[in-house]
């Protein structure tokens, strides 16, 4: 029956998931982003065959060389559809629905034929080109739009915008919110592939970046070749090859200050004794609820944060309200600041005090910043430097450029973008002295 009532989308999305979770190749990984709620007029029937209609597409192109289908659901306003092509869009809000994939794309010769019933490329049995003509019936009839987007080699996107009936934010949006969250890099242990990927999603959602592994002897490998890049590492306990109490040593071979949280059932518990000696600072106990997770993440990493107290930091600037305000900044890390308003005074301090690190700014009076750089550099030629420059009489990025070539190792602008600042003397500060 094709009969219309108001009907909730995301439902239909989240069952159109299951079902195609347990029927597509694993070689596809699916990913979902539904942030809309809303209600709109339809039928669910032709809701969920217009979701299996693309995500079938999806998977049949993928099927040789895997790759992502993702499912997404997002809230439009009519103001925010502009550069798309506005004709025939009445105001109002939409529901934009996207089904994307990483398959081949579809080429230029064809892609204007693809709504076209009969139109297929698939061979007999495979497909019967109704599939596309179909979703582009339901959403005319919807008063709705669809467009394709493909890039060959790339993957394509198909974005569907229906009418908003009801906009509704439902506690599952709240409840995200209300989380806490963070954008910090995260590798993720578990040798059970549907585990290590729900983590990896359920994280990624709270903002975190992350890469999984299900073997540890990869992860390790996978850290050993860049160990400054995670800020977190999750790993599950029973793994074959290397338990995850020995990956968490190997680990801190390489960096001592890398925080793990281990993950293991009530029943494996280890001695909280034993944890401590190898340095494990949390546990996570199977099955993990996502906000138990997220909290535990956040508090370790903000624990990490506090427990930088090794480093000296020298800052040399003229002006007394950005070293006022650095010091403000650092507070909570930890480090020892040392304090110069000018080169020469930089100097001194430096060969008193060698610090680890030296931010110094470019346009100072009594030593100009770049002489400063140069005869640090003589000093000492593996001394760690963060330029900064402020709008000076001539063009600070040709300052900055001159820092670079003079070894500074970054080079920030004022007015100073403080998190990225405070983000990198904390990477410099934990990398092993040149
Ligand atoms: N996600 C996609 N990636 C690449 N090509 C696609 C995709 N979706 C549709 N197509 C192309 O559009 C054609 C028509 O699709 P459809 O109407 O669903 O019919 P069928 O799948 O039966 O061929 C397909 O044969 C294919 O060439
Ligand atoms: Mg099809």
């Amino acid at each position: 029956d094709e009969e219309r009532k108001p009907i909730q989308v995301d439902t239909i999305a989240n069952e159109v998931l299951k079902l195609i979770r347990s029927t597509i190749p694993t070689t596809i990984e699916i990913k979902e982003n539904i942030e809309s709620h809303s209600v709109i007029m339809g039928n669910p029937s032709q809701v969920h065959q217009l979701f299996m209609n693309l995500c079938t597409n999806a998977a049949q192109a993928m099927e040789d060389d895997g790759g992502t289908l993702e499912i997404g659901l997002t809230d439009v306003e009519h103001n925010d559809l502009w550069p798309l092509p506005k004709a025939g869009f009445k105001s109002g809000n939409y529901m934009k629905i996207t089904v994307s994939d990483t398959g081949p794309g579809i080429s230029a010769d064809i892609i204007g034929s693809i709504f076209e019933p009969y139109f297929t490329t698939k061979g007999v049995g495979e497909g019967t080109g109704m599939g596309l003509a179909l979703v582009h019936g339901i959403v005319e009839s919807y008063n709705g739009k669809i467009i394709v987007d493909s890039k060959l080699g790339k993957g394509t996107v198909f974005s569907i915008y229906l009418p908003i009936t009801i906009k509704r934010e439902d506690h599952r949006t709240y409840e995200k919110k209300k989380l806490p969250s963070g954008t910090e890099s995260i590798l993720f242990v578990d040798d059970e592939l549907p585990i290590a990927k729900m983590g990896s999603q359920l994280l990624e959602r709270l903002g975190y970046r992350v890469a999984f592994r299900t073997s540890s002897v990869e992860a390790l490998a996978l850290f050993r070749s860049k160990p400054n890049d995670f800020d977190l590492v999750i790993t599950d306990m029973t793994m074959p090859n290397m338990s995850g109490d020995k990956l968490a040593k190997e680990l801190m071979e390489i960096r001592p200050d890398i925080p793990v949280i281990l993950c293991t059932g009530y029943s494996k518990k280890i001695s909280d004794e034993t944890a401590s000696e190898i340095g494990i600072k949390a546990f996570a106990y199977k099955p993990i609820a996502k906000a138990d997770l997220a909290k535990t993440v956040r508090q370790v990493l903000d624990d990490k944060d506090r427990q930088h107290t090794t480093g000296r930091i020298l800052l040399i600037d003229d002006e007394l309200q950005i070293r006022k305000l650095f010091i403000q900044k650092m507070a909570d890390s930890g480090y020892e600041i040392i304090e110069a308003s000018n080169g020469n005074e930089g100097l001194k301090l430096y060969r008193e005090h060698k610090p680890d690190l030296v931010i110094t700014d470019l346009i100072m009076p009594e030593k100009e910043g770049i002489e400063t750089i140069t005869e640090l550099k003589k000093e000492n030629p593996h001394v760690k430097i963060i330029a900064i420059s402020g709008g000076g009489r001539i063009n600070p990025n040709d300052y900055l450029h001159i820092a670079k070539n003079l070894g500074a190792e970054r080079t920030f602008s004022k007015p100073i973008d403080w998190p990225s600042l405070i983000k990198t003397v904390k990477e410099l500060l934990n990398q092993p002295a040149g």
